[in-house]
């Protein structure tokens, strides 16, 4: 049976009006991101991780701290860590900052985090994962997700046993991405997994890993039973997929969409982490955006190169002059940042799931 993507589902009391989730990831899903995530069609869009170890070191590395704002609602927010007790606390701090959906990573496989006994490490550790998830669940009114990867080693099923388990303590959806933490991302998501897992637990599940495209989303949703695709990859510096995904829509962007969605990326990222960090921060998207066939590619190199972002808006600009109108049409829908609230949790550099 085919899923209309452009449904409504609901984790507990939150609706979520499609069923395409925008993936959480370190270093790629700051508020532009998530805002642009949202214009083109993604129900439910996540933050880079917090890290609560900052709560108690301050010392952990970190990327600045997290700016939401309404417009970005329905939000989760993610956090991970291992301690229960202070993990709650910082559930309670990213309700209190206004997050919809509290997501709690247990597939992070990155070492920094699985050596404190976060992330992927979970996975393996059903006890200190079930209290951890009991502890936050408590800790806030609002719903509890959990994102997990299959297991640690290849071919793990560790996720099959852990997810009903995580369902009893008080997770309210779970995502999947069925890659063990070994993978990293290599070979491919095994979606049977998430067949599976869905058969056993009577809470959504969001199906993550390899969805970058209309018909591989609806197969997925067909063959899994999941409640919602989640994209992430396929949306860094295209967020034409998002529309392909949700409505069909196959009609490649014109240059001056290009240029004015870059353009709009560049200035709100610059006002959220500040000029300084985002020139070095920004340099991963240009050749997101550019690819594709979209531009020649020394172009990118160019840009990279340019030492100030009024520059690089200018290079841009002289490349498709009709952008500067297009640009203005999207600022001017733009929110006028009145409501934004910095959550005084630190985005943590590490990452990953
Ligand atoms: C650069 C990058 C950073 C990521 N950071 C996170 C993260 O902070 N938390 C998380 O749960 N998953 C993270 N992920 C995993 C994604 O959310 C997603 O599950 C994975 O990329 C598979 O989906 P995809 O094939 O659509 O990219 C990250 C992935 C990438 C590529």
């Amino acid at each position: 049976m085919q899923v209309d993507l452009r449904s409504s589902w609901w984790i507990r009391d939150v609706e979520i009006p499609t069923r395409l989730v925008l993936a959480p990831m370190a270093g790629v899903s700051v508020q532009a991101f998530r805002r642009q995530g949202r214009r083109y069609g993604a129900g439910l869009v996540c933050s880079e991780m917090v890290s609560c170890a900052g709560l108690h070191h301050g010392n952990e590395k970190t990327l600045g701290y997290l700016r939401i704002a309404s417009d970005e609602r329905p939000l989760a927010v993610q956090i991970f860590g291992s301690e229960p007790e202070v993990m709650a606390e910082a559930a309670r701090m990213v309700e209190d900052a206004g997050a919809d959906l509290v997501d709690v990573n247990f597939g992070c496989p990155v070492k920094k985090v699985t050596k404190t006994g976060a992330g992927a490490t979970l996975l393996e550790d059903p006890a200190r994962a079930c209290a951890v998830v009991a502890a936050v669940a408590k800790a806030v009114d609002v719903p509890v997700t959990v994102k997990m990867r299959r297991g640690i080693e290849n071919g793990s099923r560790s996720c099959l046993e852990l997810g009903p388990r995580l369902v009893e303590a008080g997770a309210a959806s779970l995502t999947l991405h069925p890659r063990s933490a070994r993978q990293m991302y290599t070979g491919e998501a095994d979606h049977a997994l998430t067949a599976e897992l869905v058969s056993l637990v009577d809470v959504p599940v969001i199906a993550s890993g390899d969805v970058t495209s209309r018909p591989r989303a609806q197969a997925i949703l067909a063959t899994t039973g999941a409640a919602a695709v989640m994209v992430g990859r396929a949306a860094q510096g295209n967020p034409w997929a998002l529309r392909e995904i949700v409505d069909g829509d196959s009609d490649e962007p014109s240059r001056e969409e290009v240029v004015a969605e870059l353009v709009l990326f560049i200035r709100e990222t610059a006002r959220e982490l500040g000029e300084r960090r985002a020139t070095g921060f920004l340099k991963k998207f240009y050749g997101w955006y550019l690819s594709r066939g979209r531009f020649p590619r020394p172009f990118k190199q160019e840009l990279v190169q340019l030492e100030s972002l009024d520059e690089v808006e200018q290079r841009l600009f002289a490349a498709a002059p009709g952008a500067v109108e297009a640009l203005e049409h999207l600022e001017a829908e733009l929110p006028s940042g009145e409501d934004d609230v910095i959550l005084d949790l630190p985005i943590s550099i590490y990452g990953g799931g």
